[in-house]
Order: C-alpha cells, then structure tokens, then sequence
C-alpha cells in the first residue's frame, strides 16, 4: 500500500466538515468587510519568493519546495499566498492608478517543516490581502475581521502587534541593532545567519540563549518616526475603544521579510505550546521589490490546521457533557434495552453498544469516548426493574429503577 506523504493529511469526515464550516465563516466575515474571492496557482516562479519572503527566512532559506520543471524553470510550490496576490496585483497593472482591491483566498501552503502537531508540510491558510490603502485604519480592519472570525468561531486568542517602522525609521533602527548585537556573542548558528541577512530577524529566535542575549535589545517603538508612532498609536486607540484586547510585543517581527509599519499576531495555547493561529502586517515596500513605482498592501492569512485543532477540542468538551453510554452484559438484553434508549435519545445523545462485554472493558471503552454517564444493564438489574448508573465524572454509581431513570437523568 502506498502510503501519503510525510506531513500531509487527508481531511476525512469530521474534519472535512469543520474545514468548510471555518472557510465558510472565514469569507462570511470577509466579504463584510468588502473583500472578494481570489483565486492563486499553487505554483510560482522561485525568485518570486526570494526575492519577498526573503533569503533570511526560514521559509525560503530551508524550507521551500522547489524544483526544476521540464523547460528548466526554476519553481516552488507556494509556502504562503502574499507574494502570489502581490505578483497578480501587478501582473494585472492595478499598481499603475494604486487601484484599491481586496481579496481573499484560501488553500493549500508548502513548507518543508518539521511535522508535529499543529505543523505540516502541506497546510491551508485563509488569507486577505488589501491593495491601494495606505490607511492605518486598514490594518485595523484587517485586525477588526480576524478578531470577528476567532469570536464566531468560538475560539479564545491572544492579539499581539508591533510596528515595525517604515523606511524613514527602520534604518535608524537597524544600526542601533547591529550595534547591540556585535556587542554580544554566543548567538545560535541562525541569528549569525540573520544578523547578516536581515538583523531584525535576530529579535525572533525561540532559542533561550538568544533570548537571553536579547533582554536589553533597543526597541523599534523608541526609533519610530512621527508618522509611525502616531500611526501605531491611533491602532492602539481605535482597537481599545472597539475593546479588541492586545499586547505590545517588542520582540514581535514576524518569518517573513516583507512588513513595515504594522506586524500582528493572533496566539491560542489550547493545542500545546503557545501557537500562532494567524499572522499579518502592511507589506508597503514589497511591492517596489517586486517591481512597481510604489502602492500600499496589507493583509493576514490564517492557519486553517491549528484553527481545527482548537475547534475539535472544544467540540469534544461540549460533547464530554452530553453524551450517555449505554450497555448490557448479556445480548438477549438487547432486544427490551433498545425501547428504553429509543425513550431516551427523544432528549439526550446516547452512544448504544450492541455487543455484550465484560463490565470493566465497557468502562473502558465509555471513557475512550469522553461519555459522561455510563448505564448497563445485566441479568439482576434487569429482573429488578433497575439498570446500573455510573456518572464517569464524578464516579458515584448505583442501581436506579427504570421507571426513575427519566427524571433522574
Ligand atoms: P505566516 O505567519 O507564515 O504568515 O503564516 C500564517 C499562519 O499559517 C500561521 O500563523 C500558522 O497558523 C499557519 N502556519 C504556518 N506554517 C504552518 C505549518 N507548517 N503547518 C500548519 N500551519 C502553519 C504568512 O503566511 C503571511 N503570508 C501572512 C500574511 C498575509 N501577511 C500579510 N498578508
């Protein structure tokens, strides 16, 4: 049997289901913000993403999917979908009059990680992208839809933002960087790599002796230009009065090369370590590097992967409180259990086991369920008009008459 590919995974049954529940809520929102559907390739030019997401990152330095197609075209196959909407934005010569455009997409991303919970290898991302707004009040929009999304969906996250300055002050920054990163050693092999590369970068090592290094790094907030600061400050001000929570992070740059000004990150720490559930930022000067005389973008994707986790857990909470497990011990019980499950299911959510098993792999088996109430019926419960009740949380059992088990349910 040939077996998927490591890193990949089917979406079978109730995870299909949750996949088109989370777009469908995903674009709902959208499309309220009047954003409208767009559709990428898969596949791109390489250059494309080294020249965006940057040699620096992780993404293009180790984990991009390329190869060689037929004709010797070099290509990779989409770690993320800003670039693709950059590069048809000005395919399409929408740049040419800062045309204002908002998309939306949604599917499959490539990287070459590490699998482990919450990371794959081939994931899905829904992703905005805003083209012709140079307004703050964009990016907190943007801000606006995620936090929107992540209520509808019953999903609890932490917002933190940053501002990454813009080209009048991030150089300014930068130097004072490089000087305070020379005056340290002992960085990892990757922060020596990044210092070259693009130093702000540094600032994002999950490695605690770089972390360590970093306690007194200078901050970008204290180098911020006056348009910057007013700008990330009117952010903050319009997202308190709209009461979205967040926190400052200093430290907050993002994997990818391509922001200035606005950087954001949405974290849930339900499915593990803290985990990043979305991510985004105004990506100006992207689109000069990849060609224009100038425009302004901004935009978030978000991990559909990490999203479902959250929502399956939830769901198996939610279910824990409901469901009943129903048994016998002996199979000609079968035929008088089944009318009082049928009474029962009239109101609640009862799990039946047809086969007839020993008690204890019964118990077993309604605690590999998350059931929350256990009732099983044996050969003396049932010539006492009885039935054995067990509450699988708080695990006090007894025999409760038939007649009563309605009420006392
Ligand atoms: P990103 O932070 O690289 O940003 O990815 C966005 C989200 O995709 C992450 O927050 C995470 O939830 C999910 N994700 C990333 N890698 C994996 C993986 N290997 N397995 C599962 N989920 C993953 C971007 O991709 C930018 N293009 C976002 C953006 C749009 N910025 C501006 N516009």
């Amino acid at each position: 049997m040939i077996s998927s590919v490591k890193g990949t995974q089917d979406l079978i049954d109730k995870k299909a289901t949750l996949y088109e529940k989370i777009i469908k809520t995903c674009e709902e929102v959208a499309k309220n913000y009047s954003f409208s559907f767009i559709n990428l390739p898969h596949m791109e030019l390489s250059a494309l993403f080294k020249r965006s997401v940057g040699e620096s990152s992780d993404i293009v330095g180790k984990e991009m999917y390329e190869f060689k197609d037929k004709s010797d075209r070099e290509i990779a196959l989409r770690p993320e979908g800003t670039a693709s909407a950059v590069r048809a934005y000005l395919n399409a010569k929408f740049d040419k009059n800062k045309a204002a455009k908002r998309w939306f997409y949604h599917g499959s991303m490539f990287r070459y990680e590490r699998p482990q919970k919450g990371r794959f290898r081939e994931f899905h991302q829904f992703g905005v992208e805003s083209f012709g707004e140079k307004s703050v009040y964009e990016d907190i929009n943007l801000i606006f839809i995620l936090d929107e999304i992540f209520k509808k969906l019953g999903i609890k996250s932490t917002l933190k933002i940053n501002s990454l300055g813009c080209e009048a002050c991030m150089p300014k920054f930068r130097e004072k960087l490089i000087e305070f990163l020379n005056a340290q050693s002992g960085f990892c092999e990757d922060c020596l790599r990044r210092k070259e590369l693009n130093p702000i970068r540094v600032l994002d090592c999950k490695q605690e002796t770089c972390k360590n290094l970093l306690i007194k790094h200078p901050k970008m907030r204290d180098c911020l230009c006056e348009t910057c600061k007013t700008d990330f400050e009117l952010l903050q001000k319009v997202l308190k009065d709209n009461e979205v929570k967040f926190e400052v992070d200093d430290r907050l740059v993002r994997g990818l090369d391509y922001y200035s000004k606005t950087a954001f990150e949405f974290e849930n720490d339900s499915i593990g370590a803290k985990a990043a559930i979305a991510g985004g930022g105004r990506y100006d000067r992207l689109l000069q590097d990849l060609g224009s005389k100038g425009g302004y973008g901004v935009g978030f994707a978000i991990g559909i992967e990490r999203i479902m986790d959250i929502l399956e857990q939830n769901e198996a909470k939610t279910d824990d409180e409901n469901l009943i497990y129903f048994c016998i011990l002996n199979e000609e019980l079968l035929q008088d259990s089944i009318s009082l499950v049928k009474k029962l299911r009239q109101n609640k959510k009862v799990f039946m086991n047809y086969e007839a098993k020993k008690l204890s792999k019964h118990l077993e088996l309604a605690d590999n369920m998350n059931a929350c109430v256990f009732l099983c019926m044996g050969d003396d419960e049932f010539k006492e008009g009885k039935i054995f009740y067990k509450n699988l949380k708080s695990k006090i059992d007894k025999k409760i008459l038939i007649n009563d088990l309605e009420n006392f349910l």
